[in-house]
Parts: structure tokens; C-alpha cells; sequence
């Protein structure tokens, strides 16, 4: 069996972990909770927004969890466009985490309408230049997005956290992100929010084939494609699942039955709509 690597390395040279933990809709509290049972069973990434309310939970966890703060990748994302509002965010969001850095530190949505994104991005880069962030990146942009950030900044993100799942798995994005040195991230990964991806036939073979979950080979199908993949769970039995992927092999039968669910439809929201 080809084991994949723990991490990837950014373009900036900084390394992130194929896989972590995202924190989606859960409040302070649960955060606090989740993402200690987390590191617990293993997860070095953690993914957090402002606009998830929870960045003081996440950070609490981490404290808790006796790590040392180099041992954990901590990603927040910035929801408010224009340079300084992205500059003071950034500190208020380092003070919730209780850290004097952020590992990746993202755009959560270009937000074409307010048209600031170009500004934005300018901040990112001069937060990484001063150290308070180690990799820069942006989330839920298009190719058109990308490309004018870098012809106007001269730099390209570094990732790109985007919705990728079976069913919409973002061919010609990922693509330009391979010729950009862009990484991929997978939110909403396991395509739960419309149809009915673990009672595919597709999965289910793949999960019978191999002894795991329908989860678990959907997990596997996002890294083996190559993208950084962060499943959330309240549920601390999930956690653990969702965890037990980097241990076992999709056939490229298997991966190409996987690729053939795609419907090019989005489940969440669209770049182009979403905060303007
Ligand atoms: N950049 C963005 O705009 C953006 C947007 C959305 C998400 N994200 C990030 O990406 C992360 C992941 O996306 P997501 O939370 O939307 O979706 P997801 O991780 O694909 O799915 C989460 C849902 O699946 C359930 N679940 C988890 N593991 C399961 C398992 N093994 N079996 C059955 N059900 C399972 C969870 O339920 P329980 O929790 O009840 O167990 C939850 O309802 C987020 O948490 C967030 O960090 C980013």
C-alpha cells in the first residue's frame, strides 16, 4: 500500500497536514469539547472563521490539550473585506485563540459585490511578511478570483478552501490550482447537506471492498484526490471514524467510480452570491 503523507508542503514552504478537524456550527462550549477529543485521537489541523463564534472554545482546547502550539495547525478565516478591517479581525482572532500566530489564515468568501478582495489579500500577504501569519490563503474563490489577485498582487494564495465532495468535485478548479502551486482544501466533505451520497453504489462497494464506512471511503476518495480534507463531528465516536482513513487504499477502480457521482452542482453556497 502507497501511504500518503501526513502533510503537504505550501508553496510559501510552510507544511500543512493532509488532514484535520473542521468546526462548523458548533458554539464555544462544544468547540472547547470537540476539538479536545480531536487532539486526543490524533488530528493536528483545526479549522476556525470568525464567523463561526467559536475561536475562544478552539483555543481553550488547545491549551488543554498539552501540545505544544507548534504541534497544532490552526486556521482561521476573516469574513470582513478591506485592509485594515482584515488586519484588526486578524488580531481579534488571535486574541480569542489565545496565540500570537495563526498557521493559514484565509478570505472566507471573496464577496465580488463588496469588491475589496484585491485589498484584502494584500493584507494577508503583509500579515505573513510580519510573522503573524505563516501561510496565507483564501477560501470559496473562482479561477477569475484567483487570477486577478495574483496579476494585481503579484502572489498567488497559497490554498484555496473550497466545497469538494463526490458530488461536486471541482474538476477545473483543481486543475488551475495544480498549474498556480494552489493547495486544495475540501470543505463539506462528506456531502451530507443533499442526496444521498453514503447509499451510493459507488461507496458502498468501496466500503464493503475494504471493511470501512461509507464515511471513511468518502474521506479517503477527497485525499487520495489530492486536497487537505478537514471532516467536523460533534459526535466523539465520529471523530475517531472520520480519523481512521490514513490506513487503507482506494483502487483506482474504486476512485473512478467515486469521480463518476459528480453532478457539477454546488450544495452550499455560491462564490459569487454569498456576502454581497
Ligand atoms: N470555507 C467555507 O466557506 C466553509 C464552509 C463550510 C465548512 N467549512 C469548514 O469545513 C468543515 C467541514 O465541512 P462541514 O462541517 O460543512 O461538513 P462535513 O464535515 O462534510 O459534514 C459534517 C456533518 O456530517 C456529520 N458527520 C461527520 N462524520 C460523520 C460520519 N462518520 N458518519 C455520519 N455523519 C457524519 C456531522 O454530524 P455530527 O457533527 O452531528 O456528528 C455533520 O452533520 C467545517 O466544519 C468548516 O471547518 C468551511
Amino acid at each position: 500500500m502507497t501511504r500518503l503523507s501526513t502533510a503537504i508542503t505550501l508553496s510559501s514552504g510552510v507544511e500543512i497536514p493532509r488532514y484535520g478537524y473542521g468546526t462548523f456550527r458548533i458554539d464555544d462550549d462544544g468547540a472547547q469539547a470537540a476539538v479536545e477529543t480531536a487532539l486526543a485521537t490524533g488530528y493536528r489541523l483545526v479549522d476556525t472563521a470568525v464567523g463561526y463564534g467559536n475561536e475562544v472554545g478552539v483555543g481553550r482546547a488547545v491549551a488543554a490539550s498539552g501540545l505544544a502550539r507548534d504541534e497544532v495547525f490552526l486556521t482561521s478565516k476573516v469574513w470582513e473585506h478591506g485592509y485594515d478591517d482584515v488586519k484588526r479581525n486578524l488580531q481579534e482572532s488571535l486574541e480569542r485563540l489565545g496565540t500570537d500566530h495563526l498557521d493559514l489564515y484565509l478570505l472566507h468568501w471573496p464577496r465580488p459585490g463588496v469588491d475589496k478582495y484585491v485589498e484584502s489579500w494584500q493584507a494577508l500577504l503583509d500579515a505573513r511578511a510580519e510573522g503573524l501569519i505563516r501561510s496565507a490563503g483564501v477560501s470559496n474563490f473562482t479561477v477569475e478570483h484567483l487570477a486577478r489577485v495574483e496579476a494585481e498582487t503579484g502572489a498567488a494564495p497559497e490554498l484555496n478552501q473550497v466545497e469538494l465532495h463526490p458530488y461536486f468535485s471541482q474538476p477545473d478548479l483543481r486543475v488551475y490550482h495544480a498549474e498556480h502551486a494552489i493547495a486544495t482544501e475540501s470543505w463539506g466533505p462528506l456531502g451530507l447537506r443533499g442526496g444521498d451520497l453514503f447509499d451510493e453504489p459507488a461507496v458502498t462497494a468501496a466500503a464493503e471492498a475494504h471493511g470501512r464506512t461509507a464515511a471513511q471511503v468518502i474521506l479517503r476518495w477527497n485525499l487520495q484526490r489530492g486536497n487537505v480534507v478537514i471532516p467536523k463531528s460533534v459526535t466523539p465516536d465520529r471523530i475517531r471514524e472520520n480519523w481512521e482513513v490514513l490506513d487503507f487504499e482506494l483502487s483506482q477502480a474504486d476512485l473512478d467510480a467515486i469521480d463518476a457521482l459528480d453532478t457539477g452542482e454546488r450544495q452550499g453556497g455560491d462564490p459569487l452570491e454569498v456576502g454581497n
